[in-house]
């Protein structure tokens, strides 16, 4: 039995999110009285220190439906190795169902060594595939934002990364994750095979995201492969130098992967917009996050034709678990991307943002961004701070300003 959890936040209502409970018609009458339209928004926790995370996310987007007057409805779904536990399946079509539905998703995260020996077809990492297979979720923004109080933490000299603003688009849908992964008899033992391929219609549309996105920022794409070994490099290149034409005002690099890493290592603060393949986009951010100073603090957008799921790049972090000491601030900054890019909400955004530097900046630290002379606080600690640093700003700007936040 999957286990439903639903919380109406926002001016006296309830809803359910389960079909004939009457959602529709709340829904309906939400919106004949000038109510703010409900959002709703599908938690999947998931394991290790996924829950602690969301939980922190949760109550900043409680206490923001509450100081902007909006109609946020969450319900939450097993995912990865809990919903394993609970119905033998990553990803019970239960919870499928309740995210193609959903307005947007927050995912926690998932796996841990308790699923390590589960055959590779229901690993929980094979539900998360499965996900953004089914959701069609192609392009997986991951913005590594250098945070000015937390510029000691960088394993790099302070002349390096100051300025590093990068946004990665990784290609989320295809490569060799979704090919053939073949284990056979080999007379030295075994033989293991994974095939992957792209199509000029998958890059196309990762592609023009990222030139897009360019197009708002400093105007340039630096597009990452391989394509001096891989034919599906070659059909990369070929494929974003034929689109840069229609994009005359970003300027288009290619690099090898190899010294993308290189150069992310010795010159973070040239690369603006950073294009590239699945594969080679999950090593990449994690090595972005250590420019950044913790993996903790990145979040990420993954999107297509239907809802889009928020998620920080870290793992479950089991060792971490159930001890108080995760950052929940990739979450937090998931869940604020969320409201920026899907529901167009940019001050509820900014005022979450900007509440975190600032917490970060009076030396409220978790264990992972602690530095000499800063306070070290859990993850219950550290939103808790959060919240509070959020309802001072906004009386401080009320003060100021009244009739604002
Ligand atoms: C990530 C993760 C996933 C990936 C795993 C858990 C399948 O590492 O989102 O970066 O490789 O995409
Ligand atoms: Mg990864």
């Amino acid at each position: 039995m999957i286990r439903t959890i639903l919380a109406g936040v926002g001016p006296a209502q309830t809803c359910f999110l389960r079909p004939g409970n009457g959602a529709q018609k709340d829904l309906a009458a939400a919106r004949d009285k000038n109510m703010p339209i409900p959002k709703k928004i599908v938690l999947l926790p998931g394991d290790g220190i996924g829950p602690e995370i969301m939980r922190a996310a949760v109550r900043v987007l409680k206490d923001c439906a509450a100081k902007f007057g909006r109609d946020f409805r969450f319900a939450e779904f097993p995912f990865g190795g809990c919903a394993i536990d609970a119905t033998g399946e990553p990803l019970p079509a239960e919870t499928l169902a309740a995210c193609r539905g959903a307005d947007a998703i927050l995912l926690g995260a998932i796996g841990g060594p308790k699923w390590d020996a589960v055959p590779l077809a229901k690993r929980p990492e094979t539900g998360l595939l499965a996900l953004r297979k089914a959701l069609g979720l192609y392009i997986n923004l991951r913005p590594i934002d250098l945070h000015a109080p937390l510029r000691g933490l960088s394993p790099l000299r302070a002349d390096r990364v100051s300025d590093v603003h990068i946004d990665f688009v990784r290609e989320l849908a295809g490569d060799i994750y979704f090919g053939e992964h073949r284990l056979e008899a080999d007379p030295s033992g075994e033989r293991a095979t994974d095939t992957g391929g792209y199509t000029t219609e998958e890059i196309e549309r990762v592609a023009k995201y990222a030139f897009a996105r360019a197009e708002t920022r400093k105007g340039r794409v630096a597009s990452v492969d391989k394509s001096n070994v891989l034919a599906m490099s070659q059909l990369w290149r070929k494929t974003v130098t034929r689109l840069s034409a229609q994009h005359p005002k970003v300027k288009l690099e290619h690099l090898y992967v190899d010294n993308a890493a290189m150069q992310l290592v010795l010159a973070p603060a040239q690369f603006d917009v950073i294009l590239t393949s699945n594969i080679f986009g999950d090593i990449l951010t994690d090595l972005g996050a250590a420019l950044a100073g913790s993996i903790g603090l990145i979040p990420s957008m993954s999107c297509g034709p239907g809802p889009s799921l928020y998620e920080p790049i870290h793992g479950s972090a089991p060792t971490l678990a159930g001890k108080d000491v995760a950052n929940p601030v990739g979450m937090i900054l998931s869940a604020a991307m969320m409201l920026r890019e899907s529901f167009g909400m940019k001050r509820e955004a900014e005022w979450i943002e900007a509440a975190v530097d600032r917490v970060f900046a009076s030396g409220i630290r978790t264990p992972d961004t602690v530095e000499p002379g800063t306070t070290k606080v859990g993850c219950i600690e550290f939103g808790e701070r959060l919240c509070a640093e959020m309802t001072a700003a906004s009386q401080r700007s009320q003060r100021a300003k009244p009739g604002t936040w």
